[in-house]
């Protein structure tokens, strides 16, 4: 009897909310399966409800080395060979000067912007390379090209992700594996900004006022249609912004 192909396996991580959440809808729709990856618990099962069952999910703290490589392995065992790995898990703390700034902001966001990448990364890029299969997509960000006034650390972490999927396409050249870098400007209907300000609700919502930013959805979009492209396809970067956003500004201070 001919074996029945399975469709492809999508493993997301900070799929509790905002992009990754929408990312995970968007491939249901599109016949995938899918991993949800997040630390929050009850969200992910909120999450799996949402999609009807169609997705499973599992706890994880990308920036705990040992706890990523066990469940990258358990996710292989049980549902097979990860096709598709989006490394979205990612946030800002705060938004002072780096003057200013807490340490311990900066580390956090090192340790999950950079660290919690590498770990994903690493788990399942020599099985793809094994298989001859696969796509890294990697949520970078404008952040990670334009300086702005309190983007110090988090914006390093963002021209960091930019640069180590550029890279890695450099050392999968001769395979078959794609990697692809997402790098959107302003998005709103998500998380981001009420972590990175810390929950005040108000400074999130003047952030978003009286403009039209880009949604948790048109991100979703452009990540399918990177892996949805012919397989002699990569792209490398796709930058996005809202119309309502552009890199204008330069400073000059007049004495
Ligand atoms: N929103 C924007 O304007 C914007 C613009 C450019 C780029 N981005 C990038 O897009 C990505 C997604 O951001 P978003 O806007 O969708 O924000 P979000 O709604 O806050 O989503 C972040 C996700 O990361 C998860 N997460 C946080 N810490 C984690 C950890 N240690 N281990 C595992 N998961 C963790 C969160 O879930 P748990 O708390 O449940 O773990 C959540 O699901 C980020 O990489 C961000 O830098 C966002």
């Amino acid at each position: 009897m001919a074996k029945t192909k399975r469709s492809p396996l999508v493993v997301i991580t900070g799929a509790s909310s905002g992009i990754g959440a929408a990312t995970a809808q968007k491939y249901i729709e599109t016949g995938h399966r899918v991993v949800l990856l997040a630390r929050r618990v009850e969200k992910l099962e909120q999450m799996k409800k949402k999609l009807k069952g169609k997705a499973s999910f599992y706890p994880l703290d990308v920036t705990s080395q040992d706890t990523v490589s066990t469940v990258m392995a358990q996710i292989e065992k049980k549902e097979g060979p990860i096709d598709i790995l989006v490394n979205n898990a990612g946030a800002a703390f705060g938004l002072e000067l780096a003057q200013d700034a807490h340490l311990s902001d900066w580390k956090h966001c090192v340790d999950l912007n950079i660290n919690g990448v590498l770990y994903c990364t690493h788990a399942v890029l020599s099985g793809m390379v094994k298989r001859n299969q696969g796509h890294i997509v990697n949520l970078g960000s404008i952040a990670g090209h334009y300086a702005y006034p309190g983007g110090n650390v988090y914006g390093a972490t963002k021209a960091f992700i930019h640069q180590f999927s550029m890279n890695l396409r450099a050392d999968l050249f001769g395979t078959a594996v794609r990697v692809s870098c997402i790098e959107p400007g302003l998005v709103s209907g998500t998380e981001f900004s009420v972590v990175r300000f810390r929950g005040d609700i108000k400074r999130v919502k003047t952030l978003y006022e009286k403009t039209q930013p880009l949604t948790p959805e048109d991100i979703a979009d452009a990540i399918v249609y990177c892996t949805s492209c012919p397989k002699h396809v990569n792209i490398n970067t796709l930058e996005m912004m809202p119309v309502s956003q552009a890199p204008t500004y330069l400073a000059i201070a007049r004495s």
